[in-house]
């Protein structure tokens, strides 16, 4: 009887994630149940993690793991069969995603491929990231550290986020801030962790002028004008305007 409604269960979790696949990825419009089983990686792996985690918790040793490691030669995407995670998650694309032992991840959480949800060293107990409710993880992205994620927060494409991040939030950078919260700017002193300055530009910037002054001074007294400059050198200016990293 217990066996059943594990399986049961197991078979509800498959459907909703399918499912969430299905609402989430443009590409699948149009495309069956069956096909995407066998052709999204995301959703075999996760299939793959909820069979594994039942018999985990069941307390069936080895086949656990040996599922897991079976699932990851096949899809490039490492969940540990202890990993906790609910109901509608998406894995976009996949390849490179890495789920920490004693991660927990809520419902309707979408993670890009690269996504890493690991520990910071050789830590022991809860060391893994708790991933609230309709979080979204860009590509590349890697929360380190048994910190948490609140519920409908943003991380951006190659963030590395090793503190807690606020409901709501879009986080980006190394290491991750957050630039919006409930929609908004963050505002405040040093709250501008996108434009970064550029101090190798900044000193070049300075000698070219610098070179310039010096060019004009030698012809007022009376020597040779330098040569224009030639097309391989650019001018410098500051970065503006919107990130082209943006969403
Ligand atoms: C973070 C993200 C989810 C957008 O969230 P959002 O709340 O809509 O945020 P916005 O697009 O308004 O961006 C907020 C600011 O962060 C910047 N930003 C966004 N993503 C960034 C990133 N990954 N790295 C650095 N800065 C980033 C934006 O340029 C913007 O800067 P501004 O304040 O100067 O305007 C999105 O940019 C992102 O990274 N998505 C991941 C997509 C992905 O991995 N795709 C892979 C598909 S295969």
């Amino acid at each position: 009887m217990a066996a059943f409604s594990s399986l049961a269960r197991v078979a509800g979790e498959i459907r909703r994630d399918v499912e969430a696949a299905r609402q989430r990825d443009p590409s699948a419009l149009g495309v069956g149940r069956f096909e995407m089983l066998a052709g999204w990686p995301g959703i075999q792996a996760l299939l793959a993690h909820r069979v594994a985690h039942a018999l985990h918790r069941s307390g069936v040793p080895a086949l656990p793991r040996a599922i897991a490691y079976a699932a990851r030669a096949l899809t490039g995407i490492e969940i540990h069969h202890a990993a906790r995670i609910g109901e509608g998650l998406f894995i976009d694309h996949g390849s490179g995603v890495v789920i920490g032992e004693t991660a927990v991840i809520g419902d309707g959480v979408t993670l890009y491929q690269g996504v890493t949800l690991g520990g910071t060293g050789f830590e022991t107990g809860k060391r893994h990231p708790t991933v609230q409710d309709n979080v979204t993880i860009g590509s590349g992205a890697k929360l380190l550290g048994p910190i948490e994620i609140g519920h409908g927060a943003k991380i951006g494409a190659n963030s590395v986020v090793v503190r807690d991040v606020p409901p709501n939030s879009t986080v980006v950078g190394v290491p991750g801030h957050p630039v919006r919260i409930d929609g908004r700017r963050v505002e405040g002193p040093d709250t501008d962790w996108i434009h970064l300055p550029d101090p190798v530009a900044d000193a070049m910037r300075v000698l070219s002028a610098r070179v310039a002054e010096l060019e004009r001074m030698v012809t007022e007294m009376g020597g040779t004008p330098p040569a224009s400059a030639p097309e391989n050198v650019h001018h410098l200016h500051p970065v503006q305007g919107r990130n082209p990293a943006g969403g």
